[in-house]
């Protein structure tokens, strides 16, 4: 992977000799040590982050040194990842919130539950914000809104998020990073039947979907770009993992396949760091190995402002 232009501004762990005053008496009133130290540190929320990719991304970014606020789907899947990560890196600033992020509700749920965090933190802005929590399907499967899973985790999950942490976002000038791939090209979306209600073709959902990541990725640019926010899609490449696997049917089948060609997730993981570690914010939309990529001609901005007013009304929002 080529890291050019990297300058590593991503903190280090705190230690006596990085944090200024860190060897005189603590003064700040009402400002206990940690919340000094998670001040000082940059503050980066992923989700997906109990396996595959986004596993190993949270052990990376832990080990830069940066305060990690870790998203998983079960408690138990949380439990297991912390374990992981802690046997390497023993301090590693991690937090970790559990939920069905399928499921709208559950998403404004660890939003709160987030939100509460960082505001006893004492930081209130975010760093950056990685939308990596994805999942495939074999047959057509709804959540309890009603709503094509793929589709309402994929996308919409990141969607309702990114609002719910916008302010925190805008505040420090942020980076989302929406998890897309390669299979956004040749795609186009079925503005009268996103859920694919009709002639369901798993594959074409998961495409669908990750289109949508680009689409949304530019849509944030769009609108919040001049105000210091920046957005991108990445492309991971073939990986390793087990997303495949997690669902039955012919798409279980064809993954345990093809997944042996993919890299390990350590490997895509580089592509999160590259997009904090820059100081200046990269340009460019669509990113694999720290390389801006052609996107599918698909990714316009009329598109974008499509899926965004269909987006606020599937959530029940309204970006400002
Ligand atoms: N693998 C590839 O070749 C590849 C290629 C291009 C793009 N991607 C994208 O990369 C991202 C990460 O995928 P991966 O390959 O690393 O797969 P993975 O190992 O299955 O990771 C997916 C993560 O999302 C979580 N997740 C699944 N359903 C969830 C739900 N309902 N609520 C909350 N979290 C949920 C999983 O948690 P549990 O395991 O606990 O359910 C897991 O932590 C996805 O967006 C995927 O589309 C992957």
């Amino acid at each position: 992977m080529v890291l050019d232009n990297a300058c590593f501004c991503g903190i280090k762990p705190i230690t006596r000799d990085t944090v200024p005053y860190a060897n005189q008496p603590f003064r700040a009133e009402g400002l206990g040590r940690n919340a000094f130290a998670a001040i000082m540190k940059k503050t980066i929320i992923i989700t997906g982050a109990t396996s595959g990719i986004g596993l190993e991304a949270t052990r990376l970014l832990a080990g830069k040194g940066y305060c990690i606020l870790a998203v998983g789907h079960s408690t138990a899947n949380c439990e297991k990842a912390d374990q992981d990560i802690r046997f390497g890196i023993p301090d590693a600033d991690i937090s970790w919130f559990a939920g069905d992020l399928m499921q709208q509700r559950e998403v404004v749920r660890v939003a709160g539950e987030i939100k509460k965090r960082l505001n006893e933190n004492g930081t209130e802005s975010l760093y950056a914000l990685i939308n990596n929590a994805g999942c495939t399907r074999s047959r057509y499967m709804t959540t309890e809104d009603g709503y094509e899973q793929q589709f309402a985790l994929n996308h919409l999950a990141g969607f309702r998020l990114t609002h719910e942490l916008l302010p925190y976002l805008l505040k420090e000038g942020g980076r989302v990073i929406m998890t897309s791939s390669e299979s956004h090209k040749n795609m186009k979306v079925r503005w009268s039947d996103v859920m694919m209600r009709k002639h369901y073709n798993p594959l074409l959902a998961y495409k669908q979907s990750k289109l949508c990541n680009m689409l949304f990725a530019l849509g944030l640019s769009d609108r919040y770009g001049a105000k210091g926010l920046h957005a991108y899609g990445v492309d991971p490449g073939l990986v390793n993992t087990d997303i495949g696997n997690k669902t039955t049917g012919i798409v279980d089948f064809v993954w345990k396949f093809r997944k042996r060609f993919g890299v390990h997730p350590s490997v895509s993981a580089q592509d999160y760091l590259y997009l904090c570690e820059q100081c200046e914010p990269p340009a460019g939309l669509y990113f694999h190995h720290g390389k801006p990529k052609k996107y599918n001609k698909q990714v316009t901005t009329e598109n974008a402002t499509r899926l965004f007013k269909l987006s606020e009304r599937l959530c029940g929002i309204r970006y400002e």
